[in-house]
C-alpha cells in the first residue's frame, strides 16, 4: 500500500514537472516529443504516441510515437470508425484495454506496418475548447496491466498536452500570418503606384505598356505567395499527410524536366540528367517529392547566367536515395547559407530576379524532413550551387514484411 502511494506521489511529482517543461516551448514537434516520453514513464508504458484527428478525411493520424521513426509515421491513419482511438474520439473519453487483439474495435493495420506487437492499451481524449483534436496512447504496461491511477495521470498530461498543442498551434498561425502580412505590403505598394502613374495623363504609350506588364507580374507573383503560403502553413500545422507509393524517380524527373524546360529555353540554360541505371524504386509522396524537385530545378535555372547548366542527379545508396541538383548560377555567398531554408529569405532579390517569394526552400526543407531526409545546399560564389536531398528509403526486399 505504502509503495503505491509513493509511486502515485512520484507520478504526480513529475506531472508538475512536465507542466512546467510544456509551457516553456512552442515548438510542436519538441512539445509532442516531451508528452509522450512523458506518458511512457508516469504509466510504466513500453510505447506511447499521439494521434491527431482530421475531421475532412475523419481519419486520425499518427503526429508523434517513441517507438516509431517518422517514415512509418508518417503514412499511419486510423479511421474514425472501427478503431480504439476512433472511439475515443467519439466517446470524449478514456479506455483502457488488457488485450487489444480480443477487443473487436482493435485496428490491426498499424500493429502489421510497424511490427510491434500490442497487448495492453489506454488512452485518453486530447481535447481543447471541447474539441477533440487527437488521442495520447500508451501501450503495453510493463508489469501487470493499466490502473485507473494510470488513467488519472494520463488524463491530467492528455489535457496539458491538449492545450499545449492547442498554443503552439495558433502561436505558429499568428506568426506566419504576421510574416505573411508584411510580404504582402511591397508588392501591393507597386501595384498601388502602377495604376496611379496610369492614371497620369503625360504618359507615353510606352510607359503605359511597361507599367501594365509590371502590374501582370506583380499580380502573378501575388498569386504564387498566396499558394505557397497555403502549402506552408499546411506543412507547419502538422496537419498534411504524406501519401507514401513506390514510384520511378527517373520518371519523376524527366517529368519534371518537361515542365521546366520552355523556362529553361528563355534562360539559355541547359538541363542535364545525371540518374545513375537500375535505380531502386523510391517509397515516398510523390507529389511533394515533385513539388521538391521543381522548386529546386526552378531555383537553378532562375538564379543561374546564360549559356550556365543545370545538372540534375539521383543515386541509390543502402537505405536511402539521393537526389542532387547542380548549377552552374550565381552562387550564394557564406553568410546567406545559413539563412537559406528560412521562411520569406532571399538573397539575390536585388539582382533583378524579382520573381521569388523566398518560401520555396522553405516548403522543401519541411517536405524532405517530414520524410525523415535531409537537405543540404553547398555554393560558391560565381561558380554555382549544389543542392542535395537524402531521402531514406530502406531496402525492400530483404523486409519480410513488405508486400507489393
Ligand atoms: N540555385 C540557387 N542559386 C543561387 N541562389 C539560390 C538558389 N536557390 C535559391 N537561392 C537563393 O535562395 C533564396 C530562397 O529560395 P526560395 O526559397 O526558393 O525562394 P525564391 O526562389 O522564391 O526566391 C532565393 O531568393 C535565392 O536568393
Ligand atoms: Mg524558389
Amino acid at each position: 500500500m505504502a509503495e503505491i502511494k509513493t509511486q502515485r506521489l512520484g507520478g504526480y511529482r513529475r506531472l508538475i514537472d512536465i507542466a512546467r517543461d510544456l509551457a516553456s516551448t512552442l515548438d510542436l514537434d519538441v512539445l509532442l516529443h516531451r508528452i509522450i516520453q512523458a506518458a511512457a514513464d508516469i504509466t510504466d508504458a513500453e510505447a506511447a504516441s499521439i494521434l491527431l484527428y482530421d475531421n475532412t478525411t475523419r481519419q486520425l493520424h499518427f503526429q508523434v510515437a517513441t517507438n516509431m521513426d517518422q517514415p512509418t509515421l508518417r503514412g499511419l491513419t486510423v479511421p474514425l470508425e472501427g478503431s480504439i482511438a476512433g472511439w475515443i474520439v467519439v466517446h470524449k473519453k478514456p479506455l483502457r484495454i488488457s488485450d487489444v487483439h480480443s477487443d473487436p474495435r482493435y485496428f490491426g493495420n498499424v500493429e502489421k506496418s510497424t511490427k510491434f506487437v500490442t497487448r495492453s492499451l489506454m488512452g485518453v481524449p486530447l481535447i481543447a475548447k471541447d474539441k477533440v483534436t487527437g488521442v495520447l496512447e500508451v501501450i503495453n504496461k510493463r508489469q501487470g496491466e493499466f490502473t485507473p491511477n494510470d488513467e488519472d495521470l494520463l488524463s491530467v498530461l492528455g489535457a496539458q498536452a491538449a492545450v499545449a498543442i492547442e498554443n503552439t498551434r495558433l502561436f505558429q498561425q499568428s506568426d506566419l500570418i504576421a510574416d505573411f502580412v508584411h510580404e504582402l505590403r511591397t508588392p501591393l505598394a507597386s501595384l498601388s503606384t502602377a495604376t496611379y502613374l496610369l492614371l497620369r495623363p503625360e504618359i507615353s504609350r510606352q510607359q503605359h505598356d511597361q507599367i501594365v506588364r509590371n502590374i501582370h507580374a506583380e499580380t502573378l507573383r501575388l498569386n504564387t505567395l498566396a499558394s505557397s503560403f497555403l502549402d506552408l502553413a499546411r506543412l507547419e500545422s502538422g496537419r498534411v499527410q504524406f501519401q507514401p507509393v513506390d514510384f520511378d524517380v527517373s520518371d519523376l524527373i524527366s517529368e519534371c524536366c518537361e515542365v521546366m524546360q520552355s523556362r529553361a529555353d528563355e534562360e539559355r540554360v541547359k538541363i542535364v540528367l545525371d540518374v545513375s541505371p537500375a535505380l531502386p524504386l523510391l517509397r515516398a509522396d510523390r507529389d511533394k517529392i515533385k513539388q521538391v524537385v521543381l522548386n529546386l530545378l526552378s531555383n537553378a535555372i532562375k538564379y543561374n547566367r546564360p549559356n550556365g547548366s543545370v545538372i540534375i542527379g539521383a543515386q541509390s545508396a543502402e537505405g536511402y536515395m539521393t537526389l542532387t541538383v547542380q548549377d552552374t548560377g550565381l552562387g550564394i555567398p557564406e553568410d546567406a547559407l545559413p539563412h537559406l531554408f528560412e521562411k520569406f529569405y532571399r538573397v539575390h532579390e536585388t539582382e533583378g530576379k524579382a520573381s521569388g517569394t523566398g518560401l520555396g526552400l522553405s516548403i522543401c526543407k519541411k517536405i524532405v524532413q517530414g520524410h525523415g531526409g535531409e537537405i543540404e545546399v553547398r555554393s560558391k560564389v560565381g561558380v554555382g550551387t549544389t543542392f542535395i536531398v537524402k531521402l531514406p528509403n530502406p531496402d525492400k526486399t530483404s523486409s519480410p514484411s513488405y508486400s507489393p
